[in-house]
């Protein structure tokens, strides 16, 4: 009797694998919730020198847990092993943002990392790879390390806005007291960042249009702000920036680009931050959130939405943030 073929592994390569978000992220990969329960998977860990140690007790602990579908766990501070025929790719190594810190200060500090990491997978990766930005500035550093993959097509990197879109459900189901599954048609545009936008204009609840029954005074001085500020606030409250619901999303943005969504559902969209090609009149290049659907396991912009001039106000002041991001990036040589 024959033996029945394996699938052969997934490569999946996560950076900063002995940070925070990393300790939640790198079980729920383990344990099949992007690829399914049952599909291998070799871990790849990528850390710095000194943190290196610490990865390889996260290894040790990932390897404790036996799950069924994890087949090997590697740990190294060499990019291009780390990325060396990787399937996908969670870019999560970076310096966290401190009390009193704007993500902006962040980019003299992490950029660099991103150009490094954006050669090495340009180099090595797998032909179908799938990178996911999250350590900060998300959008613009994976601006950076697109660039820096000429050979990879740019709708293979992404940033995470699934976070800000997921943190955007959670006060929208409190307000109309219904659960997050029952709404569609939120998408948050523009920079992870104080400037995002996050627009209920095409707001559904069991897919009928809510929009309109909306506070907009509500909508302007509460929700924008709240959501927009919320990594802030958690910053605040818990004394380091949010880990396990980033790593939440992080997971949520995977498994709906991998598996198709959100949640099958063509009707509707969830928020990427994707590469722009000039939808919605953003700058072609620029990693900016905008509402996105996964078919066949290929991300679409949904680019037929209607625009307000209260709307078209709001995208264009984020996007002029990416847009002197991206003049940062430039003056430091990043590009
Ligand atoms: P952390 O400090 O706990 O971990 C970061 C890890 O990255 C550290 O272990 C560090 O050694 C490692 N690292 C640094 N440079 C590296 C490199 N060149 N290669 C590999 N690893 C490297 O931080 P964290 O809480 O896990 O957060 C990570 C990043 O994610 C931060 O930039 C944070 O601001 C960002 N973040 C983004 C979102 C989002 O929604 N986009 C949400 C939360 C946090
Ligand atoms: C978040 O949104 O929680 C993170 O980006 C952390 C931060 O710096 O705000």
């Amino acid at each position: 009797m024959s033996e029945p073929t394996r699938e052969t592994a997934h490569v999946v390569t996560v950076t900063g694998a002995a940070g925070q978000i990393a300790y939640s992220l790198l079980f729920r990969i383990a344990a099949g919730e992007i690829f399914g329960p049952r599909v291998p998977i070799e871990l790849r860990l990528l850390e710095i020198p000194s943190a290196v140690g610490v990865a390889e007790g996260v290894a040790m602990e990932l390897e404790d847990a036996a799950f069924p579908a994890l087949e090997s766990v590697s740990v190294t501070s060499d990019a291009t092993e780390a990325f060396d025929g990787a399937n996908a790719a969670f870019l999560v190594g970076a310096k966290p943002r401190g009390a009193g810190m704007e993500r902006a200060d962040l980019l003299t500090a992490n950029g660099a990392i991103f150009r490094t990491q954006g050669q090495a997978i340009n180099a090595g990766a797998a032909d179908d790879i799938r990178v996911l930005v999250v350590g900060n500035p998300a959008n613009t550093n994976a601006f950076i390390a697109a660039n820096h993959a000429p050979d990879v097509p740019s709708d293979r990197f992404t940033a995470l806005m699934r976070l800000d879109h997921n943190r955007a459900l959670s006060q929208l189901g409190h307000k109309l007291s219904v659960p997050t599954t029952a709404l569609g048609g939120m998408v948050v545009w523009g920079n992870h960042s104080l400037s995002q936008f996050p627009d209920t204009t095409y707001l559904t609840v069991d897919g009928k249009p809510v929009s309109g029954d909306l506070d907009t005074r509500w909508i302007e001085d509460d929700f924008i702000p709240r959501v927009a500020g919320r990594g802030g606030e958690i910053i605040k409250v818990r004394g380091s920036s949010s880990a396990a619901s980033a790593a939440s999303a992080a997971v949520d943005h995977m498994r709906d680009w991998v598996q198709g969504g959100p949640e099958g559902n063509d009707e509707s969209w969830t928020t990427v931050a994707m590469v722009s090609r000039g939808d919605y009149g953003i700058p072609e290049g620029l990693v900016c959130g905008q509402p996105v659907r996964s078919v066949g396991g290929k991300l679409e912009v949904v680019s037929d939405l209607e625009i307000s001039p209260w709307q078209r106000h709001r995208i264009d002041a984020s996007v002029a943030e990416l847009i002197s991001e991206r003049e940062a990036v430039a003056s430091l040589g990043l590009l």
